[in-house]
């Protein structure tokens, strides 16, 4: 598994798997597949209620520790010194794991500072091995990262052929951050998975649209996290190391960009209002 050196030289997978909108017996099968087809970085979150069968399912591989990269999110209900803290030991409980390969402030809103001195203080303990952030835009990145003592090593954010965000990535790169592509493929919103572009790249290469996609971040040297609940899929997914893009290709791929998010605007206020909503939502009562 090709990886990426962090900021603290902790090496990242550059191709993980998602278990966003997993309900946890789906998890458990599919992490245990993903793992199975080759997978080593596995991204949940408190917020996506399948920490445990994220943990069932690495149980059940047999894999050693150390050959796995975990990461999990605090939710905007988790910020601050204490509640993160507390967080992070909820999330490697319901792992079943005694360490975190990287613990990601999910959100920009509420006591961000406070949350991130409670994950300095987990990184130099030695429960998580990196730590960073998603979601945040420059500006709220470049703010954190004055009152860090310790920098974020990434910031997880929607990153796809629709939305490219190359200015960002510019100052992600100044700041030493790695960036990290969720939704790698929108979702499959605006059509992505039958693209003229993508499709056409993709007959050239005698690949799928979804692998163009891939190779693209990651030929900018973007790490991607798709999700699949299929194994076809999950080992489509994994397999694009063994062709790549042109320069013109990059290019015609570069053009679809539409410079918005597709999926998730996080300044925007009725977006904020839907994510503390969230948190009113029955089945995730118990992350009060
Ligand atoms: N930090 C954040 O705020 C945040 C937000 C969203 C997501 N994420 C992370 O990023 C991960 C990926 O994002 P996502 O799950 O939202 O979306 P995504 O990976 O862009 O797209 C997943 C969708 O694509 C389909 N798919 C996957 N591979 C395919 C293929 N080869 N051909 C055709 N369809 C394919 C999946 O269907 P099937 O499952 O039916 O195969 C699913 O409907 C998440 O799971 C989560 O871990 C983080």
């Amino acid at each position: 598994m090709q990886t990426i050196r962090l900021n603290n030289g902790v090496a990242m997978p550059m191709v993980g798997f998602g278990v966003f909108q997993m309900a946890p017996e789906v998890c458990e099968r599919a992490v245990a597949e993903a793992l199975e087809v080759g997978y080593r970085l596995i991204d949940t979150a408190s917020s996506y209620k399948n920490e445990r069968a994220v943990g069932a399912a690495i149980r059940r591989s047999g894999l050693p520790r150390e050959a796995l990269f975990v990461t999990s999110k605090a939710f905007v209900n988790e910020m601050g010194r204490e509640a993160t803290r507390e967080a992070c030991l909820r999330s490697l409980d319901n792992l079943g794991l005694d360490r975190l390969d990287l613990y990601l402030i999910h959100m920009p809103y509420g006591d961000v500072v406070g949350a991130w001195r409670a994950m300095e203080a987990l990184l130099r303990e030695g429960r998580v091995r990196a730590i960073g952030v998603s979601n945040f835009q420059g500006d709220r990145l470049l703010d954190l990262c004055q009152c860090a003592e310790i920098a974020p090593a990434v910031d997880q954010l929607e990153l796809h052929p629709y939305y490219q965000r190359a200015g960002e990535l510019a100052l992600l790169a100044e700041l030493g951050v790695r960036p990290q592509a969720w939704a790698p493929f929108a979702e499959g919103l605006g059509g992505l998975f039958d693209d003229p572009t993508l499709t056409a790249v993709a007959a050239r290469h005698g690949r799928s649209a979804a692998q163009v996609a891939l190779r693209w971040n990651l030929q900018r040297g973007v790490p991607v996290i798709p999700k699949s609940t299929h194994r076809a899929r999950m080992a489509e997914n994994l397999a694009v190391w063994d062709f790549a893009l042109d320069e013109g290709e990059m290019a015609r791929l570069a053009a679809l960009d539409k410079g918005r998010p597709r999926l998730f605007d996080p300044r925007s206020p009725a977006e904020v209002r839907r994510i503390y909503g969230y948190l009113d939502n029955p089945v995730l009562t118990t992350l009060r």
